[in-house]
């Protein structure tokens, strides 16, 4: 296959190149590739970017079918211009054991679609009381693990579990909130929260866990990833951090770069999210942590539930966002149209910093790498209609936003898994 005249997003820019590929591998990149190919894809007017990597979704199955299966959860993050995603264990069975990471790692080899790369538990059944068997799960194929929708509470456990997962040569993907200061709160804690008369959270329950994850790593030496990182001083800590040179990377989502809490206002259940959406501070300090590499990566934290979850009141719906089909807009929408990233720093956090992070293939376009690609329109503007969406999950905060930026194509191993 020969993909033509694209605008190439590479490590080092955005340059106009043809790319041979055989064998689902890159095997030239050049000015202008003139063989006879297969297939030829017509790439004139819209940009190559290397697959995108999501390295935190839940896809529901095994258990919660209802909300996502593996099968709808790839449809989507196709359509969304993933090559990878990476599932969370809070599942039905718990993802803590071989049998059910071997099971949704051949589950989604089956769908064949993108690639579905299980995480594995922290504890056992999620529960924070026995550490999961780490090793057991990494020979199946599990790429982390996490207890991600709890903390997990006991600090010598998270140690054990830290020190554990460096050994395995694997991270700890760390979801951070003191459940006792969170204390049944369901938006963020300010001015909107009070007008609403919902009940907040403070930012303070997810920085104590952000701050005690890092000092873990820092005297143990390992590393540690925080998940979906929403606060001004949780990006303030981990850039401290960084800088005193503990192993620390984290990730941020889309809706806390684009959204504040005055969405929370007409009590729309689709806003409801842990941890919460913010304030303006927090929205613009996400941002410049993602400029600047604070937050190495975007991710979805893709959290389908079923209409029954969320069309209750806000009290007591699920909290979660379905993100997969708009994640890609809204980085091009709100970070690089806004001139806050280039296509390759885009590039970067949605595809080779979680490439790295967790050792997987692709994250990058090179001469001899796997042929992961997305091909977009970047000028082409739609409306997001969550009723549209692929996902089973049709909770989405952003009906009716105008965005920026379609995916037309995107290819697993050299294939064509979706076109627009
Ligand atoms: O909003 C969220 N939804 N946050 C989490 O941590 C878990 C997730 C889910 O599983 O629905
Ligand atoms: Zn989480
Ligand atoms: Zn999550």
């Amino acid at each position: 296959m020969i993909i033509k005249n694209g605008n190439v997003v590479l490590e080092t820019g955005v340059a106009k190149k043809d790319l041979l590929i055989e064998n689902g591998k890159i095997v030239k990149i050049e000015d202008s590739i003139e063989v006879g190919a297969n297939e030829v894809v017509d790439a004139n007017g819209l940009y190559v970017f290397p697959g995108l990597i999501d390295m935190h979704v839940h896809l529901r199955e095994p258990g919660f079918e209802h909300k996502e299966d593996i099968e709808s959860g790839s449809k989507a993050a196709v359509k969304g211009g993933f090559t990878q995603i990476c599932c969370m264990p809070n599942t039905d069975p718990v993802a803590d054991n071989k049998v059910v990471v071997s099971y949704i790692k051949k589950r989604g080899e089956e769908v064949g679609l993108c690639k579905v790369r299980p995480i594995g538990a922290i504890t056992k059944g999620l529960k924070g009381e026995f550490m999961a068997d780490v090793g057991e799960m990494k020979k199946v194929g599990a790429v982390a693990i996490s207890d991600d929708g709890k903390t997990v509470k006991n600090s010598r456990l998270m140690r054990l579990a830290m020190e554990y997962a460096s050994g395995f040569d694997i991270k700890c993907l760390c979801h951070c909130e003191d459940a006792e200061l969170v204390d049944g709160g369901v938006v963020h804690e300010g001015f909107n929260s009070t007008v609403a008369g919902l009940k907040g959270i403070q930012r303070a329950a997810e920085d104590i866990i952000i701050a005690r994850e890092i000092a873990l790593a820092e005297s143990l030496d390992v590393p540690v990833h925080i998940c979906h990182v929403s606060t001004y001083s949780g990006v303030r800590l981990i850039r401290d951090a960084k800088r005193a040179g503990v192993k620390v990377t984290a990730e941020t989502c889309p809706h806390y770069f684009s959204l504040t809490d005055d969405v929370i206002r007409d009590f729309n259940t689709f806003t409801k999210v842990n941890p919460p959406i913010r304030e303006d501070v927090d929205r613009d300090a996400i941002i410049a942590g993602l400029k600047d590499g604070t937050l190495d990566c975007i991710v979805t934290d893709h959290a389908p539930h079923h209409a029954d979850d969320k069309n209750v009141e806000y009290n007591l719906a699920s909290f979660g966002i379905s993100g997969l089909e708009t994640s890609f807009a809204l980085a091009i929408t709100n970070l690089y149209k806004t001139g806050v990233l280039s296509l390759n720093e885009i590039a970067e956090r949605m595809s080779g910093a979680p490439a790295k992070i967790l050792n997987l293939e692709g994250g990058k376009i090179v001469k001899g790498g796997v042929a992961d690609l997305m091909i977009a329109n970047l000028d082409e503007e739609w409306v997001v209609d969550g009723e549209k969406f692929l996902s089973k999950g049709k909770n989405t905060p952003f009906n009716g936003a105008k965005l920026c930026g379609v995916v037309k194509y995107t290819l697993v191993n050299g294939e064509i898994k979706y076109q627009a």
